[in-house]
């Protein structure tokens, strides 16, 4: 049966779901928090002993040590497998149990999409002759359908994420905070905004909030996402629009937005895509506008623990993150520059992993 929400969250159908998937989030918890120092710990003396001993070269100054040794050192250490074991595991549990669940009250979620679809069809903007490109398909992060070709795919992913997070963002807070840090523009003129990658629309619907007066943009891929986007925000009240369309093609004008907001889009994209991106954000943003990021790490392999690169190359390849660790050896910075943008750091958020910048249209 439908369980209702906890503010903007939605109830698993059972309570026995629910549960459950509480279960998962302190197993998750126990895998990334509880037994990640170990692994860095334990890893990082083996990975520093086969280097001693000289069963590993020493990299030479100011080169990383070979992705493929830091591979097999680690996996000397007794906790590792263990390890690797929990993460992926709890991952399948937590996708099979949320679509399980939500699968049992699917007509009733697919009538209020409906009929939220119907009642503001103005801001939904989704063209049949869309082509989602192949490498938008893949089942990311392990997600069932991956983001593109589940129909329950928008509150699976929300529920889902609820897990990912341990219940620090079931009220949208990460979100709030995001909107709370966009950079605005330097003359402070914030007419309309857009969020690209926005999936659920939960930072799209935070900007409603602080900026009541823009025309405010939700732009996915994803088609399941942005319905379920478009229920929440017209069941909560709020007036913004979502497309469906390619960040890289947003069919919008030149100069048309002051400012863009992207959280974790990048790493999720190909390289050829990243670029394309970033020409259409520079595009679509007018002289003066801002483009706030918050991304994974990258360009600093060199600097990066090998632990951080171990969990990186790890979660590419047994997560389904298949472009991150093109993206994390890239240049994003130079990128950026590349394609007329003056880059800066931007504001922290309180998830200190994620780096935070800030691009510039020069006015
Ligand atoms: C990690 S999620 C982003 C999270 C989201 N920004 C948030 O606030 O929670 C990545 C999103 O980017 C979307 N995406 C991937 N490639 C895209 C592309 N080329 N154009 C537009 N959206 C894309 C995916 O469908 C997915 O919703």
């Amino acid at each position: 049966m439908d369980r209702g929400q906890i503010g903007v969250l939605p109830r698993p159908s059972r309570l026995a779901d629910e549960s459950y998937l509480e279960f998962v989030t302190s197993f998750r918890n126990l895998a990334i928090r509880q037994l990640f120092p170990l692994v860095a710990q334990h890893g990082e003396t083996a990975l520093a002993s086969a280097i001693t001993a000289g069963s590993i070269a020493a990299p030479a100054p100011g080169k990383p040590v070979p992705l493929a040794a830091i591979r097999r050192q680690f996996r000397t250490v007794a906790v590792v497998p263990t390890f690797e074991r929990f993460v992926r595991t709890q991952q399948e549990m937590m996708w099979r149990r949320t679509r399980e669940s939500f699968l049992q009250t699917a007509p009733g979620l697919l009538a209020r999409m409906d009929a939220a679809a119907a009642s503001h069809p103005e801001r939904l903007h989704i063209d049949p002759d869309f082509h989602v490109p192949a490498y938008t398909r893949c089942e990311i992060h392990c997600q069932p359908g991956g983001y593109t070709d589940d129909p329950l795919g928008g509150i699976v992913f929300h529920y889902g994420t609820k897990v990912f997070y341990e219940g620090s963002n079931d009220q949208d807070e990460l979100h709030i905070e995001l909107a709370d840090r966009m950079t605005l523009p330097a003359d402070g003129r914030v007419a309309r905004i857009l969020d690209i990658g926005c999936s659920i629309g939960q930072a799209t619907t935070a900007l409603r909030d602080n900026h009541p007066d823009a025309d405010i943009w939700g732009l996915d891929v994803a088609e399941p996402l942005i319905r379920y986007a478009h229920m929440r925000a017209v069941e909560q009240g709020k007036t913004v629009h979502f497309k469906q369309a390619l960040a890289e093609a947003t069919g919008f004008g030149d100069g048309a937005f002051d400012c863009v907001l992207s959280y974790i889009l990048f790493h999720e994209v190909t390289v050829p895509a990243m670029q394309a991106i970033i020409a259409e954000m520079f595009r679509v943003l007018r002289p003066g506008g801002t483009f706030s990021i918050y991304e994974f790490p990258n360009n600093d392999q060199d600097q990066l623990p090998a632990s951080n690169r171990f969990l990186i190359d790890y979660d590419s390849r047994n997560n389904c993150e298949p472009y991150s660790p093109a993206f994390v050896a890239s240049d994003f910075r130079g990128m950026l520059s590349a394609a007329g943008f003056v880059v800066e750091d931007g504001p922290a958020l309180s998830n200190a992993f994620l780096q935070s910048l800030v691009a510039r249209k020069p006015a």
